[in-house]
């Protein structure tokens, strides 16, 4: 669609988490003009819903090569070690930088030391926390009032469509729909040669997730029909303990933090029986892959459709100080964990894959750089580690501002320099604008065919079925001369679509189990044919 207004800046950065805003502040600090544009509230994102915390080498006895170890385990052998190193050396010094920030952690109240939980695939305590339960809360809350205080641009309510380049190639900015922004209303445009997506993931792919309803997969989606390279999109993590609200439940789900295991919470059958046991030697607090298939196994086992979590022992005390968040979560739903065990099943959580980046956080656009659950640094392989990713969000936002800030050639100061393309020049689309009730079908097809289980059958069915919902809308192109009408919820259930098509192709390619990505027809791991990425790119034709 051809933008009705257009401003520019010498960055825009799409999206408003950790990675974002990072991005965002260190720019500016550097003195370069940067526009935030974000799909509703700046604090909206899935960073204000993260609840464990942040994970990082701070406590004593504890190195950054442990917390190395810890990761490369969980990431079932397709971690980039390079970018592991990277994110668990650079990380205690980024997460000090945010506590300078403004951000407050949870701290000992005679010694002033951070305090630190344990969670799945941790051998120490290095995750730090606050608010208790309220860790992504406290650090939306203080990047927010940071942006803020430093007078950075910012458009609310703007969804990005796509991307702009220049004459060579290289991104020029973003076309994007915006709603209710008063001078910057309706499609428009925000020229910058230096574009960071920092859009979060795409749990909204799926009926039950943990993901805000903002998450769909947006940036993932403008990165293939702008030509970047894809990478690792099958592994997507189910988180094991979601709190279960009956089978009819859809949309965003509350979370039970893993560091519920790892404040010593029992997982059980409905018989009490602690089933983790005997699997793994961390027990409930293996992995988060093992864990979410534990559960999985257990309730195939079992016929059932739920386990339990049992933390009945923290008392009312400890619930109240240290688990606010997910006791008045759980107590909404008329469930009180003081009391009763809490009844958990797995949902989908986190992208480990994304938009593939150098170390510096570039995609294969030149220009286009991608940060946090949008992308795939390499730090996660198979199966991202437990809260890894506010630290991959902030590791990584440092860097991409390094780099565009210190461009020697003046490519970051474009906007002045880039060439002004018109809207027709912008990525090709390749696809028919679905209708906004496609969501829920894709979320379906997802969650049946591509879900915790799966096999080559449920993806080919889930593959089939996703493409009828194409050829559904194609044909009614063809009929009526017009798609769906443009808007926010079609434009987001395209970008679904988009994304859940590469995705099931990738998991019917993967012939094998790793890490987050299980094959029941192909259930051992594969190292000779598999230990390598699945990397994709769209033709211009959308195939
Ligand atoms: C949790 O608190 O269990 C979530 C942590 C994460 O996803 O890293």
């Amino acid at each position: 669609p051809a933008p009705g207004w257009a401003t520019e800046a010498d960055v825009v950065v799409v999206g408003s988490g950790v990675a974002g805003l990072t991005v965002a502040l260190r720019c500016a600090a550097a003195g370069a003009k940067v526009t935030v544009v974000t799909k509703a509230r700046l604090d909206d994102g899935s960073t204000r819903w993260a609840q464990g915390g942040i994970a990082a080498a701070l406590g004593e006895g504890d190195t950054p090569e442990q917390h190395l170890d810890d990761t490369l385990v969980a990431g079932a052998g397709l971690c980039d070690e390079r970018a592991v190193r990277t994110l668990v050396t650079e990380g205690p010094e980024a997460v000090r930088r945010l506590i300078a920030t403004g951000a407050r952690f949870d701290a000992d109240d005679d010694t002033g030391e951070i305090l630190l939980t344990r969670e799945g695939g941790h051998h120490r305590r290095r995750i730090a926390h606050a608010g208790g339960d309220a860790t992504g809360a406290e650090i939306s809350r203080a990047l927010v009032e940071a942006v803020r205080t430093a007078g950075i641009d910012t458009v609310e309510n703007a969804l990005v469509l796509d991307l702009l380049k220049d004459g060579s190639g290289r991104a020029a900015g973003v076309t994007l729909h915006v709603m209710g922004e008063g001078r910057r209303d309706g499609v428009g445009a925000v020229r910058a040669g230096a574009v960071v997506l920092a859009t979060g993931g795409m749990g909204q792919i799926f009926s039950a997730t943990t993901n805000p309803a903002v998450s769909t997969g947006d940036g993932v989606a403008l990165a293939l029909r702008a030509g970047a390279e894809v990478s690792d999109l099958e592994f997507v993590q189910f988180h094991p303990t979601v709190l279960w609200l009956g089978p009819e439940a859809e949309g965003q789900q509350p979370l039970v933090s893993e560091a519920v295991r790892g404040e010593g919470a029992h997982l059980v059958d409905a018989d009490g029986v602690r089933f983790m046991q005997g699997q793994h030697e961390l027990a409930e607090l293996a992995p988060r892959d093992i864990v979410a298939k534990g559960i999985t196994r257990r309730m195939q086992e079992r016929g059932a459709e739920h386990m339990y979590l049992d933390a009945r022992h923290f008392g009312a005390r400890m619930w109240e100080r240290r688990f606010p968040t997910i006791l008045a979560a759980c107590r909404a739903h008329g469930i009180d964990p003081v009391t009763e065990p809490i009844p958990v099943a797995p949902a989908a959580h986190y992208a480990s894959g994304g938009v593939r980046t150098d170390l510096r956080g570039r995609t294969t656009v030149p220009g286009l750089y991608a940060c946090g659950e949008v992308a795939c640094t390499g730090v996660h392989g198979a199966n991202r580690l437990a809260s890894n990713s506010l630290l991959e969000g902030l590791v990584f936002a440092e860097r991409i501002a390094e780099d565009i800030t210190a461009a020697a050639d003046g490519s970051a100061r474009p906007a002045a320099a880039a060439e002004r393309p018109g809207p027709d020049e912008a990525a090709p689309h390749g696809a028919p604008l679905l209708a906004s009730e496609a969501r829920y079908e894709i979320q379906h097809i997802m969650t049946h065919g591509a879900g915790v289980l799966r096999s080559a059958e449920s993806l080919a069915r889930a593959a089939d079925r996703l493409e009828r919902v194409h050829d559904d809308a194609a044909a009614q192109l063809r009929r009526d001369g017009k798609t769906a009408e443009p808007g926010v919820e079609t434009w987001e259930a395209t970008n679904l679509h988009l994304v859940a098509r590469v995705l099931v192709a990738a998991a019917q390619r993967r012939e094998e189990t790793r890490g987050c990505h299980w094959r029941e027809d192909r259930p051992a791991r594969d190292d000779a044919a598999w230990r390598r990425h699945l990397l994709v790119t769209l033709r211009p034709d959308g195939a």
